[in-house]
């Protein structure tokens, strides 16, 4: 395909692209995970099918996100072919930015970090330095991490008894410690020869269906979210004061958060009928258990946000990894800058979408140009204008050679 050509010699590597996961651990590689993946089988992916990772890969032309290192690790000359050829996935459930996060359960940031380094020896080895940094170059770097941090941090301080000055200062210390470690990977990760970086911010991360189950009316637990919308203006600043410091860096932030926010405004844009529930588990929202193989699924699985408690559905992985790629933004998106209360989120109080976030703003609409073929259900809540869940660029112009 034209694209393939285009991206020769690209490699995809996702580094950190953490999942959400809260307590009591789900394993992804029992049904119904995989009800909807070609074969009907469980992959391990937390989806009914495809993730946002396999999409955002589809989109640069590869046949989906590469495999996962440790499946490789037995054999190093597997290793350095995978690398050299299809990219290699570091990705762990339950990971996040810090050690601490879910010590023990995971394979923590800095660990996937280390990996990539021997990955890299393995290239060396195999075709030269040379060759090795010419390819590292043009190679798309996906990193999607801290929401585990974010959950267990929450977590933690929900148990303590905390004034609301203190509260302040914790998130100020946890943020200054994500950060630094955020910061010191990207670093490490361009002195071992990466250039370009996609990175995802958190989502509302309070408005998955396993937290809104344990509200009454349902709702979001908006201190979470606030948290994400501090840790994702942080995130911005670091990028931002990172990119002019390091030779050569660009990158491609995406909008997670506004996304989600978007869509949980306007579900009906996107042809969602349930952005509160999930589709495959048990109990009130489908979301106090996990997703079992005696568990309920939902039949109408594309309109549903959420597969399980806290994973989106393939679908809206499909729409977010195209809201990242290419031109399309969604009706009634505010940059970040733009929405009401600063970075503070606003988000429906009840599940079934609540108050429109924009109902008494002026919506951004643009004409709705010619749809590429690829488009289908979903796509009236997108059009044709200029990047607005990404910045600087989208995640297209990122893979495109320099
Ligand atoms: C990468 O591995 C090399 C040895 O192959 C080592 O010298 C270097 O410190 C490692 N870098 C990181 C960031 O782990
Ligand atoms: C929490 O702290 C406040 C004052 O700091 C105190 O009045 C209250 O009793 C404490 N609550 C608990 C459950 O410890
Ligand atoms: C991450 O942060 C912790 C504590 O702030 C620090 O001890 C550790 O060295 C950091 N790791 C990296 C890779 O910067
Ligand atoms: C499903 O099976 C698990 C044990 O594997 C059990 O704990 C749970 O209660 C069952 N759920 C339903 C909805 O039957």
């Amino acid at each position: 395909m034209g694209s393939k050509s285009a991206m020769e010699g690209l490699v995809l590597f996702l580094v950190a692209i953490s999942v959400q996961v809260l307590v009591d651990v789900p394993r992804a590689n029992r049904p119904y995970y995989g009800v909807d993946f070609p074969g009907m089988i469980p992959t391990g992916r937390f989806s009914n099918g495809f993730n946002t990772a396999d999409y955002v890969a589809k989109s640069m032309g590869f046949v989906s996100s590469p495999p996962p290192y440790l499946s490789l690790a037995p054999s190093s000359s597997l290793v350095g072919l995978t690398a050299l050829t299809a990219g290699v996935s570091y990705a762990s459930a339950d990971a996040g930015i810090l050690d601490s996060t879910n010590a023990g359960k995971c394979i923590p940031l800095s660990r996937q970090v280390e990996y990539f380094n021997a990955t890299r020896a393995t290239m060396v080895a195999a075709v030269g330095s040379g060759a090795v940094n010419a390819l590292l170059f043009k190679s798309i770097f996906l990193l999607g991490v801290g929401s585990n941090d974010l959950f267990v941090s929450a977590a933690a301080q929900q148990s303590r008894n905390r004034t609301a000055a203190e509260q302040q200062s914790d998130a100020a210390a946890l943020f200054a410690d994500l950060l630094s470690n955020y910061s010191a990977t990207i670093t490490e990760l361009h002195a071992m020869g990466a250039r370009k970086f996609a990175i995802t911010n958190l989502g509302l991360l309070g408005c998955v269906p396993a937290l809104r189950a344990l509200d009454p009316a349902g709702a979001c637990v908006d201190g979470l979210n606030l948290l994400a919308a501090g840790f994702d203006g942080a995130l911005r600043s670091l990028l931002a004061g990172l990119a002019p410091r390091l030779p050569g860096l660009v990158y491609s932030l995406a909008d997670s958060f506004g996304l989600t926010q978007d869509t949980f405004a306007d579900p009906q844009a996107s042809e969602y009928t349930d952005i509160a529930g999930a589709c495959c588990g048990s109990g009130r929202l489908l979301a106090e258990g996990n997703c079992l193989p005696n568990s309920t699924v939902c039949s109408n699985r594309d309109q549903h946000v959420f597969w399980d408690r806290s994973h989106p559905s393939q679908r809206a992985s499909l729409l977010t990894a195209r809201a990242f790629y290419e031109f399309f933004f969604r009706k009634g998106y505010l940059p970040p800058d733009q929405r009401a209360g600063g970075v503070g989120p606003e988000v429906p109080a009840h599940p079934t979408g609540g108050r429109g976030l924009f109902a008494n703003k002026k919506k951004i609409l643009f004409a709705k140009r010619d749809l590429q073929p690829n488009q289908r259900a979903g796509d009236s809540a997108f059009y044709d204008g200029p990047a607005q869940y990404t910045t600087p660029i989208n995640f297209m112009q990122l893979a495109q050679p320099s």
